[in-house]
C-alpha cells in the first residue's frame, strides 16, 4: 500500500477583487513506504503549496488525496487533524520551537493530543527522541541555549515522536549552513535506511537533495521530472 497517493490534484488561490492564480495543474504523485523524495523547483513554483496539501494543513481544489490508504478528501477538519497528528511529522525551515519551554517539554508537546500516556511517560518518551538525535545531555534547556543546527534536531525529535507513517519536510536546512545542513540531512538518510520512515523533503538546493533517491521537479504548477535523483544531476552537467 502507498504511502501517498495523489491524483490529479489541482490549487487555485482565489484573491481579493476577484484575481485567482492556478499554483498545481493536476498533479500526479505515488510515494511508497520507506521512500525519500527531495522535492525542487524554482521560487514560486508551488512547492509549499504542494506540502501544505500532502500534510493535511491544507485542501485541493480538485483532485483526489489518499494518505496511507484513505481519502482525506473528503474528510472533515477534525478527521483531518486526527490523521495528520498519528500519521505525519513535520520539521519546517524555522525550526518553530517554543522558546520558553525546555527541549524536553518542546519534544514531548504533540502528545498533547494522545490520551493513552501519563505526563511520566510523555516525557520519557520526549527523552528517548532526543537521545535518538543527539541530544539527551541538554534535555533541560532551552531552544536558545543551543545552536541552530541543534535546534532543528530538536524539531526531528518533535516530528518523530509520534512515530508517525511519514516526515515532511520543508526547506529544512535553509536557515543551516553547508556543514550542519550535511549533517541534518545524513541524520534524515539514516532515519530513512534505519527505521524505514517515509521522508518528503522541500529544497531549493541541489546539494541537500542528493541525500534522497527519488527527486520531483515542480515547475510552475507541474510535475517536469520524477525519477532516479542522480540520472537527474547528471544530466545537468
Ligand atoms: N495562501 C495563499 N494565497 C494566495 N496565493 C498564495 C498563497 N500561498 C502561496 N500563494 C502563491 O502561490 C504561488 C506558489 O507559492 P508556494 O507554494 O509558496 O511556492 P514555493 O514554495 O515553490 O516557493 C506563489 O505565486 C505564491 O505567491
Ligand atoms: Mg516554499
Amino acid at each position: 500500500m502507498s504511502v501517498i497517493e495523489i491524483k490529479n490534484v489541482c490549487k487555485t488561490y482565489y484573491m481579493d477583487g476577484g484575481m485567482k492564480q492556478n499554483v498545481l495543474k493536476g498533479v500526479n504523485l505515488t510515494v511508497e513506504k520507506s521512500e525519500f523524495v527531495s522535492i525542487m523547483g524554482p521560487s514560486g513554483s508551488g512547492k509549499s503549496t504542494f506540502m501544505n496539501i500532502l500534510g493535511c494543513l491544507d485542501r485541493p481544489t480538485s483532485g483526489k488525496y489518499f494518505l496511507g490508504g484513505k481519502q482525506v478528501s473528503g474528510m472533515s477538519d477534525d478527521e483531518l487533524a486526527h490523521i495528520r497528528n498519528r500519521m505525519i511529522g513535520f520539521v519546517f525551515q524555522g525550526f518553530n520551537l517554543l522558546m520558553r519551554r525546555t527541549l524536553t517539554d518542546n519534544v514531548a508537546l504533540p502528545l498533547i493530543y494522545d490520551n493513552r500516556l501519563t505526563k511520566e511517560e510523555e516525557l520519557a518518551r520526549a527523552k528517548e527522541m532526543l537521545k535518538l538525535v543527539g541530544l539527551a545531555r541538554f534535555a533541560d534547556r532551552f531552544p536558545n541555549q543551543i545552536s541552530g543546527g541543534m535546534q532543528q534536531r530538536v524539531a526531528i525529535a518533535r516530528a518523530l515522536v509520534n512515530n508517525p507513517e511519514m516526515i515532511l519536510a520543508d526547506e529544512p536546512t535553509g536557515n543551516l549552513d553547508s556543514k550542519t545542513s550535511d549533517e541534518i540531512m545524513t541524520f534524515f538518510q539514516q532515519l530513512n535506511k534505519e527505521q524505514g520512515i517515509t521522508i518528503v523533503l522541500v529544497t531549493h538546493e541541489p546539494d541537500v537533495a542528493q541525500y534522497a533517491k527519488r527527486l520531483v521537479r515542480i515547475v510552475d504548477g507541474n510535475i517536469e521530472y520524477d525519477g532516479d535523483v542522480k540520472t537527474y544531476m547528471e544530466q545537468q552537467k
